[in-house]
């Protein structure tokens, strides 16, 4: 019989336009894989697919944000028996609050900016902070409500701004440098991206505007650095008990040292994403991807 595919897209956060987007191009290449696939979106009443999300074969998760990466989704098709792709509920639940994979990875000694989280109500001494300094929410994603301040008198709205998103916050260090990227898939690292924005941030105009950013892969980075970044991804991947595809997003400074900012355990999925491009450089298609990540999470691969 067919393998049956449901692709979950959509879902209540502010990545949902972003989810979408990732949603048709893999229920695109599922259908062209010959899956019998069928496309779900929804925005607060998932409860109300349950019976198709039993009855198929796999879901492939398409959410970018909120419940649909943090592992509340995760877990409840966990209590079901329901498969999905993508990394379990302790896994995503860990990697979606920066705050807790960074103090995890700087246990194992790998480099994360230094930050201080803070919780909403607690009084904030500006001038504890060296600028300039990131403020950013502790579980976001796509730049949203975060702000590089570069003067203590934006100190005050990007806290404000970040407290929007989120009751954590991150006030950490910035990163002079350049901006990398590593997609891993299954446990192999692709080529490194180099990320070139055309904003002096990699905001959310610069990650979906095609035009507004270029890309370098792989990386123009000498061979030993390179496998020094791929091995601190890896190690990331396996530290956080990641599954089938990440990207893990690094800051690369002056003097050659990379910063760990964060793994997305949900990585976007257009035919123009990250993990997409990165892949391509290796010789896969998006459908070739895609078809990974479905034979690993039902285990034939
Ligand atoms: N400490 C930092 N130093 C320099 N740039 C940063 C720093 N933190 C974040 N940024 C910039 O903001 C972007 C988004 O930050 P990130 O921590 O990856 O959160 P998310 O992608 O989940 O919104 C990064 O890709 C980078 O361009
Ligand atoms: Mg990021």
């Amino acid at each position: 019989m067919n393998t049956t595919i449901a692709v979950l897209m959509g879902g209540p956060s502010s990545e949902r336009d972003v989810s979408i987007n990732s949603g048709k191009a893999m229920f695109t290449a599922c259908e062209s894989l010959g899956y019998d696939t069928i496309l779900i979106e929804f925005e607060d009443d998932i409860l109300s697919h349950l019976d198709t999300l039993n009855r198929v074969d796999l879901v492939l998760i398409a959410l970018h944000g909120g419940i649909g990466e943090n592992g509340r989704i995760q877990g409840m098709f966990e209590s079901l028996g329901i498969r999905y792709t993508g990394s379990d509920a302790l896994s995503s639940a860990i990697c979606m609050d920066k705050h807790i994979s960074k103090l995890l990875a700087e246990d194992v000694g790998i480099s994360t900016p230094k930050w201080k989280r803070i919780r909403k109500g607690k009084t904030i001494n500006k001038f504890e902070y060296a600028l300039p300094c990131v403020i950013k929410p502790n579980s976001q994603g796509s730049t949203i409500g975060l702000t590089i301040v570069n003067e203590e008198s934006n100190f005050d709205f990007a806290i404000k701004k970040a407290f929007e998103y989120d009751d954590e916050i991150l006030i950490e260090q910035f990163i002079d440098g350049k901006e990398i990227t590593v997609s891993i898939v299954g446990n192999e690292v692709l080529p490194i991206i180099e990320i070139k924005p055309s904003h002096d941030l990699y905001d959310y105009e610069c990650k979906y505007t095609k035009g507004m950013t270029e890309y370098i892969c792989p990386a123009e980075l000498d061979e030993i650095l390179t496998n020094k970044i791929q091995q601190t991804a890896l190690e990331i991947y396996k530290l956080f008990k990641c599954r089938h595809y990440v990207r893990v997003d690094f800051r690369l400074d002056k003097n050659d040292q990379h910063w760990f900012l964060e793994l997305n355990t949900l990585p976007g999925m257009t035919d123009t994403s990250l993990v997409p491009k990165a892949a391509a450089v290796r010789g896969n298609t998006f459908e070739q991807l895609v078809d990974s990540i479905i034979q690993q999470a039902l285990g034939t691969e």
